[in-house]
């Protein structure tokens, strides 16, 4: 049965060679005046990019304060530095230049300038909910988070070791800039951890038990086997355009919610017990997916079967003939196999963690604290369980 669902994906998405080009043009037609350029390490720069986005806003007259060095699982302290640096220079627009962590700061960056009396990270805590948020643009350097047409936002407590999400369309980005071609610059283990987060976001909205839409499954497959299709292409030969290309957009569309449409909102539970990981841990977020995924295909997938057998058929090929649970568990393990085919962990040895008991213990609580009452689709988690998949995965 469909569910009744708002689609709301309104960023628009320029894409393709050379696109960069345009950003001032567009940031100029989107009223911009000011802009806070937000980006990491060193990509941006190093790729020439840096310097071609400022030229672009520049030439349209665009002024530039910038807020560099954000990390991968990015930190509450770059936030409140880029609060006090739009307070003083009066931004009225943000502009992140890489990926999720990039994207995700500068949106936690709209969210404080928005609403200054108050302290951005009690959205996070899920104290308050924003009323308002600054516009916020993206030139995207590499595929996997899906910020740049999400309403997410996750960024770490690095005080606390949390790592919390808030989502609210309020921050959905204004205007994605996409040229794959900067992509190709990725290290081989940022690109495949890239297509096992954007595999996830499809998944954690596929494994439910409250109704779907068939058009939104068949959808929701084609995306999965045409990212494993060009995983594979990238792993041999990652200067391949057209597979930079397919795996830019399908991680777009996996998480502005296009292939969640009638499903009853996903269960979303490997990406709960994942950001306590990345909180304790600082692993890469898409490493850190494959590493707990099937611990927790196995421990769920009884309670979900139908849709467990759908993904073996449609998505993983299975062509077996025997039961339900059977079809089910070769589905899994031929993901786990896929996972390790393009160099992904499928446990947290793999990933190069050993958590001890108490860590496990800490971790399973935290999650489930910070879940509310959400706790998952496929199955409804508990403690125990997370318990159990943490103990399952090591
Ligand atoms: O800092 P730089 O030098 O840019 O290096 C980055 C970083 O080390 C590098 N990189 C990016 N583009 C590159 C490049 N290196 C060479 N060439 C390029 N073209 O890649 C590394 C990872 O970058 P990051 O932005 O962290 O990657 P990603 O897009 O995977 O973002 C991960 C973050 O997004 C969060 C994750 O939890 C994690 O914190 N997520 C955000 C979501 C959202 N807002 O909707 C949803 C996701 O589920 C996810 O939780
Ligand atoms: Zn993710």
């Amino acid at each position: 049965m469909a569910n009744n669902f708002k689609y709301y994906s309104p960023t628009e998405v320029i894409f393709g060679k050379d696109v960069e080009q345009e950003t001032g043009k567009q940031l100029k037609r989107l009223g911009a005046s000011h802009v806070l350029l937000v980006y990491g390490g060193n990509s941006a720069r190093r790729l020439g990019l840096l310097d071609k986005v400022r030229y672009s806003l520049k030439e349209e007259g665009i002024s530039i304060s910038e807020l560099e060095g954000i990390v991968p699982n990015p930190r509450l302290d770059k936030v409140y530095e880029g609060i006090r640096i739009g307070k003083a220079d009066e931004i009225d627009f943000l502009l992140a230049i890489g990926g999720g962590s990039a994207i995700d700061t500068a949106k936690a960056i709209a969210y404080g300038l928005a609403e200054p009396e108050y302290d951005v990270w009690e959205l996070f805590q899920h104290i308050r909910t924003a009323k308002k948020c600054l516009p916020v643009a993206s030139v995207l350097t590499i595929a996997a988070a899906g910020s740049e047409t999400s309403k997410g936002c996750v960024i770490t407590n690095e005080k606390t070791g949390e790592k919390r999400a808030y989502d609210d369309n309020l921050a959905r980005p204004k205007i994605a800039i996409m040229n794959p071609e900067y992509t190709k610059s990725l290290p081989d283990y940022q690109t495949e951890s890239g297509c096992v987060d954007i595999m996830m976001h499809t998944m954690e909205r596929y494994f439910t038990n409250g109704g779907n839409l068939e058009i939104t499954d068949a959808i929701a497959e084609a995306l999965l086997r045409t990212v494993m299709t060009n995983a594979i292409i990238l792993h041999d030969n990652p200067g391949n355009y057209n597979a930079r290309a397919e795996i830019m957009w399908a991680g777009s569309l996996a998480h502005n919610d296009l292939t969640g449409c009638g499903n009853d909102g996903g269960d979303f539970m490997t990406h709960k017990l994942e950001h306590e990981i990345g909180g304790m841990f600082d692993v890469t977020h898409g490493a850190g997916l494959s590493a707990i995924w099937p611990s927790w295909a196995r421990h769920v997938y009884k309670d979900c079967l139908p849709r467990f057998v759908r993904f073996a058929r449609n998505v993983m090929g299975i062509t077996l003939e025997g039961s339900d649970t059977e079809i089910a568990e070769a589905g899994i393990c031929a993901m786990e196999q896929f996972y390790r085919s393009i160099g992904m962990p499928a446990n947290m040895r793999e990933l190069g963690i050993t958590p001890s008991n108490r860590q496990i213990l800490d971790m399973a609580h935290r999650c489930m604290a910070a879940c509310g009452n959400h706790t998952g689709s496929a199955k409804k988690l508990t403690v125990d369980d997370a318990v159990e998949i943490y103990m399952n995965a090591r």
